[in-house]
């Protein structure tokens, strides 16, 4: 019996005892593919030797150090390395020990913002649903996850509201076009915004792709730009979750690059790491730093491990790796293949209504019936399903439930390394592809 909490007590997970590239090994020596690097962290793959050595440099030198009392090299230069030429305008960085954590920083220091140039009234803010930014209850609150807030929802806190998300395949009305859709979307965030009185909003936060809640769903061309907009004229502040599709996940460093607007506050995490330690953080606009440094030139907000310096060592190694390898170059070439194979394989599969992404970066949607987008029952956990035949074969992915609404709806996230090869994606391909075979066969004998 493990003395762990695992996610579940009725199973516990295989053993991973090994990692070298992008496999994964267990207790027998079996070679999984990790085709998803976890939930989209392992971006290098496993076992880099440049990021141990930096990892193992850092060690040697000091592992830990209080913020209050000093700063440090690694964590220094990692913020040189991601701010030096101010992408967007953002300038400061402060780095975290997860997504969830980074995500809570960034409301603080939108929060705060608005209190030192003097606008106290402003504590709304607008998500939007079937988004996720963390686990943590303020995270949670922004979060529009149905699933995972349910349980909480009297502890969640009522600053938040939201609003529908921009996800074509699911909401899209078959005589919208795509203009029309995204103004009924930017009508529905500016009514929202005129309902809390735009004077009292502090953020719209949201995922510029949309990761594990609806796998890999990209807006569409011209809806951040309406965002923005709307963010602009109330004065509100514009906090970009990158937590999951950004550093590098989709192509670009950053996700918003593709979407002709930049952040005032981007949260940033897997990538940023690779899973070689926890690490995750918050990149800040001139703007909001401007404001805190007019004002009582502090954020009020700190922990214990923020800036932790094997952390920075390791996300530093990761994102030279990153640049000097011109891995985003890979990320677009062998996402293209991915796309492509991925279509070629599922694309006419009748139980796959929908394969969508960005770079390396993709999700297949299921459904009962592709004409009428029919999910199937959410009790046949299809995806877990899927899930398992893809282990059975060698592959791990990472399925999901409540792609539509937090209960109906079925996905599959699958998110190689940026340094995979084109051999590593027909692999992954033709697994998923007999696994989704696999899978939905065997419904016919449940
Ligand atoms: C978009 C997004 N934000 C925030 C988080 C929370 O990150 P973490 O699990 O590291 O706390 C996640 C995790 O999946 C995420 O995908």
């Amino acid at each position: 019996m493990s003395r762990i909490l695992h996610r579940s007590l009725a199973t516990d997970p295989p053993l991973a005892t090994r990692g070298d590239g992008i496999f994964l090994y267990g207790p027998d020596g079996r070679a999984i593919i990790d085709g998803s690097g976890g939930a989209a962290v392992a971006c290098l793959g496993h076992g880099n030797a440049r990021v141990n050595a930096a990892i193992s440099a850092q060690l040697a030198k000091v592992a830990y150090v209080h913020t209050a009392l000093f700063s440090n090299e690694a964590a220094e230069e990692l913020a040189d390395v991601l701010l030096a030429d101010e992408p967007g305008g953002l300038s400061h960085a402060f780095f975290v020990s997860s997504g969830s954590e980074a995500f809570e920083a960034a409301l603080k220091l939108a929060r705060q913002y608005f209190l030192e140039i003097g606008q106290p009234q402003r504590t709304r803010v607008i998500a939007r649903r079937q988004s996720y930014h963390g686990t943590t209850l303020g995270a949670l609150a922004a979060g529009g996850n149905a699933m995972r807030r349910a349980p909480y929802l009297p502890m969640l806190s009522e600053s938040f509201s939201h609003v529908s998300p921009c996800f074509s395949y699911r909401f899209q009305a078959s005589d919208e076009s795509d203009e029309q859709y995204v103004a009924r979307l930017a009508d529905e965030l500016e009514a929202e915004f005129q309902r809390l009185g735009p004077e009292n909003v502090v953020a719209f936060c949201a995922e510029p792709v949309v990761g594990a809640t609806t796998g890999c769903v990209t807006a569409l061309p011209g809806y951040f730009r309406r965002v923005r907009e709307i963010c602009d004229r109330h004065g509100a502040l514009l906090i970009l979750d990158e937590v999951m599709c950004g550093m590098g996940r989709t192509g670009t460093l950053h996700a918003w690059e593709q979407e002709g607007v930049s952040p005032d506050i981007e949260v940033i995490a897997k990538g940023l790491g690779g899973g070689y330690q926890p690490i995750g953080g918050i990149l800040a606009g001139r703007r909001v730093i401007e404001g805190l440094r007019a004002g009582s030139g502090a954020f009020m907000h700190g922990q214990t491990y923020q800036a932790h310096p094997v952390a920075c060592a390791a996300a530093l190694a990761v994102q030279q790796v990153i640049a000097e390898d011109d891995l985003l170059a890979n990320v677009r070439a062998m996402g293209e293949r991915l796309a492509t194979g991925l279509t070629e394989r599922l694309g006419n599969h009748r139980h796959v209504g929908d394969i969508r992404g960005r770079g390396l970066f993709w999700a297949i949607e299921l459904v009962a019936d592709r004409a009428s987008k029919v999910p199937f029952d959410p009790a046949l956990k299809l995806h877990e399903r899927i899930g398992a035949a893809a282990h059975e074969r060698g592959l791990a992915i990472y399925p999901m439930g409540g792609t539509i609404d937090g209960a109906r709806g079925n996905h599959i996230c699958i998110a190689p390394p940026y340094n995979a090869t084109a051999d590593n994606i027909a692999a992954i391909v033709e697994r998923l592809g007999d696994a989704v075979d696999a899978a939905c066969r065997d419904l016919a004998n449940v």
